[in-house]
């Protein structure tokens, strides 16, 4: 049977994919790692591409890798999300690129070339690294992956030493849980995120036994994530690109959920989402520690 990549989720009737196609985007639990398929060893890739253009360009690289010559290769992206780009990164690479468009969505497509140009460029410049300045280990795509993000930054101001087991929702590649691990009374903290990517960054940064990074939704049940003393977070509020607050509202009902009676939740949030109902739903005492800079930051106590 022919092996087909898959990149991504492209709404359904966008195109034909095989349904045994290997999904290998990492914001999708339980995908391959495209930097572990073998050179040449797929016949086919469908590749919905991230807007980024580092990320991007990292993921055709990778794809074009994988892909024996001459196999066919897709890439789609909504015109308005580097749809319009796509056709010059893949002329980039030496392919020959055929286009078309449809629902708001720009396709390319090529016959990946015998000797493609520029793919370790790219799989450099997209690959993961520890980012100057930040000092940490990174990924272009991972969020505000070169720099730490002033609302994270504001809530570790903020946090005081914390005690005890904790979780941290939406670890990304662990800016918050490392300096709350300085904190010699916390005993164990779980690290969830759902991007494959920032988990395995997050794992070298946290490079302490009492932390626990776990590829996971931070939104399912976990009956080993209870009674915890202490949540913290700053809930991603994107899904798929467009802004979404039941993101946040799902991470603050299962800090709820995950906490003691009298734990206590850390949650750094853009000041326009509105969280304020949802956490005085949740918890018995709520108060904002800050209102400024765009940010609100929340103790909220159960
Ligand atoms: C706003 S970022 C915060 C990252 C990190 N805590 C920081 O402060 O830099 C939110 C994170 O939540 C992750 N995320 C999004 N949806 C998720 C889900 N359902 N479960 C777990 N993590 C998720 C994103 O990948 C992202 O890393």
């Amino acid at each position: 049977m022919a092996k087909v990549i898959l990149y991504g989720a492209p709404a359904p009737g966008l195109i034909e994919v095989p349904a045994a196609a290997v999904q290998t985007s990492p914001l999708i639990l339980g995908s391959s790692d495209l930097a572990g398929l073998s050179d040449g060893g797929a016949d086919a890739a469908t590749v919905l591409a991230p807007p980024g253009t580092l990320e991007r360009d990292y993921v055709i690289a990778q794809t074009l890798r994988a892909v024996k010559p001459g196999g066919a290769l897709t890439v789609l992206a909504p015109k308005d999300k580097g749809g319009s780009r796509l056709r010059k990164a893949l002329e980039a690479f030496g392919c020959t690129v055929s286009e078309d468009a449809r629902r708001h969505h720009r396709f390319c497509h090529a016959a990946r070339p015998k000797a493609p140009v520029g793919l370790e460029a790219a799989i450099a410049a997209g690959g993961p690294r520890i980012v100057e300045g930040l000092d940490l280990w990174s990924q272009p795509g991972v969020f505000s992956w070169d720099r730490v993000d002033p609302g994270s930054a504001r809530l570790l101001e903020l946090i005081p030493n914390l005690a005890g087991r904790g979780a941290d929702l939406g670890c990304g590649i662990g800016v918050l849980a490392g300096p709350i691990l300085a904190s010699k009374a916390v005993t164990g903290l779980v690290c969830m995120d759902l991007d494959r990517r920032a988990v395995a960054c997050a794992q070298h940064n946290l490079n302490d036994p009492r932390a626990t990074v776990l590829w996971a939704d931070a939104r399912s049940p976990d009956p080993a994530l209870e009674g915890l003393d202490f949540v913290v977070m700053n809930p991603p509020f994107h899904d798929g690109g467009a802004e979404d607050k039941a993101l946040g509202v799902a991470f603050i009902r299962r800090a709820s959920e995950m906490l003691r009676r009298g734990g206590v939740c850390w949650i750094v949030a853009n000041r326009h989402l509105p969280y304020e109902m949802t956490l005085k739903a949740a918890f018995a005492e709520v108060a904002v520690k800050a209102d400024a800079g765009g940010y609100k930051i929340f103790e909220a106590r159960k």
